[in-house]
């Protein structure tokens, strides 16, 4: 006889003597509740009727947190990158740059073409558009009226266009109706969107050989690695860049883990435009990715429901103003989340709010040229404008 079976059998002696009833067979079960329920203490009795409901009710407040501090537990780390040093000083030469990354210099620089996806990052779409000025030959923006999750959206660039009269010569703009499918998982509608972009490139004239910039609008490639890139021969045919991430503005400085951005020399029928990893090289130190770095909490609103993770606004009430802009000043998360780390120890590390970063040494130049205009995104200023 198993021992677990012995136990049990034991158990229905233990209740037979306590309760000393005989029960029909129909009432069995729920004479048999009331003997373990007898049979129990008080302190089991607040167990079972306090603690244990306010677990699963804390388990559905914060299910996704705790799904994700047991990340570690389910998902392992992806490959790390191959890193590659970047060096870069403004008064050092463009040959003895290239020669520290073991390149040659060209005789004369790539074209380079930088296509986004437009949603409605007017600002940061303007602070990357002034960085990357000099050095690229055709910008590239595709805008759909449908959001990645299906909702309809204003044409936000068309609208907003003669603020960007500074490249208009220089632009291929092209926008799409969305498909408004409703439920769909909106990566699909994204992916979409990219294949649309890839014929957008086509038509700007992109050639083989031409570097192209794969990229989010807030992730921002500095100047100078764009310039590098261009000028130097026997670069990889593809690499990511490695961007300081910040949330809400520049004064919230997260880490350096931003790599999705990434550059090719382009090949005609080969190259795709994406945003995952599609090679292990990435560029150490090449520009800032402004995560939610809008300048009305409208904007806010907006993106977090046009996110592709719109499954992460579980509750209303995250996208009330008065939390959305608590929440900014303290460098909280917008959407109550506990950091997407591979360890416990990163995960812990990471908890809690963003601490204020000072510096805004290294930003983009055009942000300290025109400081007063773009005040909420230098350290200082969290409150946002209504409206
Ligand atoms: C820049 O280079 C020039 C010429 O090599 C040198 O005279 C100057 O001191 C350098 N400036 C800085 C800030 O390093
Ligand atoms: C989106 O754009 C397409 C193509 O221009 C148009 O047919 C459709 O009516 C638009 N939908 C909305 C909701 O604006
Ligand atoms: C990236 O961040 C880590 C940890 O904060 C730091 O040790 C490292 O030097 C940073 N690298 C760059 C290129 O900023």
């Amino acid at each position: 006889m198993s021992e677990g079976y012995y136990n049990s059998k034991k158990t229905d002696d233990i209740c037979e003597e306590v309760c000393g009833q005989q029960a029909s067979r129909v009432a069995l079960g729920m004479s048999r509740l009331r003997c373990i329920l007898r049979g129990l203490d008080f302190k089991t009795y607040i167990f079972l009727f306090v603690v244990v409901p306010l677990c699963l009710f804390g388990a559905y407040l914060h299910g996704q947190k705790i799904t994700y501090f047991l990340r570690p537990l389910w998902e392992s780390p992806p490959k790390p990158f191959q890193e590659i040093p970047h060096y870069y000083h403004e008064n050092v030469s463009m040959e003895t740059l290239c020669r520290l990354h073991g390149w040659g210099v060209r005789e004369s620089p790539r074209r380079v073409f930088d296509a986004v996806l437009f949603n409605n990052e007017v600002d940061i779409l303007t602070v990357r558009w002034k960085e990357l000025y000099s050095y690229i030959t055709q910008f590239v923006l595709l805008e759909s009226n449908s959001t990645f999750t299906g909702l309809p959206k204003p044409l936000l660039f068309s609208l907003n266009r003669e603020k960007f009269k500074f490249i208009e010569p220089r632009l291929t703009y092209g926008t799409i109706g969305g498909r408004f499918k409703k439920g769909e998982n909106p990566f699909i509608e994204e992916a979409y969107q990219r294949v649309v972009l890839d014929q957008l490139l086509r038509i700007a004239g992109i050639e083989d050989d031409d570097l192209l910039i794969m990229s989010d609008v807030d992730e921002i490639p500095s100047a100078h690695t764009i310039n590098l890139l261009r000028w130097c021969d026997d670069i990889p045919p593809s690499l990511h860049l490695q961007l300081r991430n910040y949330m809400y503005s520049f004064e919230y400085y997260v880490d350096n883990n931003s790599w999705r951005a990434s550059v090719h020399r382009y090949q005609k029928g080969k190259t795709r435009y994406a945003h995952y990893r599609q090679t292990d090289v990435l560029l150490s130190d090449s520009g800032w990715h402004c995560s939610f770095c809008f300048r009305h909490i409208s904007e806010f609103i907006f993106k977090m429901k046009a996110y592709s993770h719109y499954d992460r606004v579980r509750f209303s009430h995250f996208l009330k103003p008065s939390r959305i802009q608590d929440v900014i000043c303290k460098g909280d998360n917008l959407f109550d989340m506990l950091p997407e780390e591979y360890t416990f120890q990163e995960i812990i590390a990471k908890m809690g709010p963003i601490p204020p970063s000072y510096s805004a040494v290294h930003l983009p130049s055009y942000l300290l040229n025109n400081a007063e205009k773009y005040k909420y995104l230098l350290p200082g200023n969290c409150k946002r404008e209504s409206g």
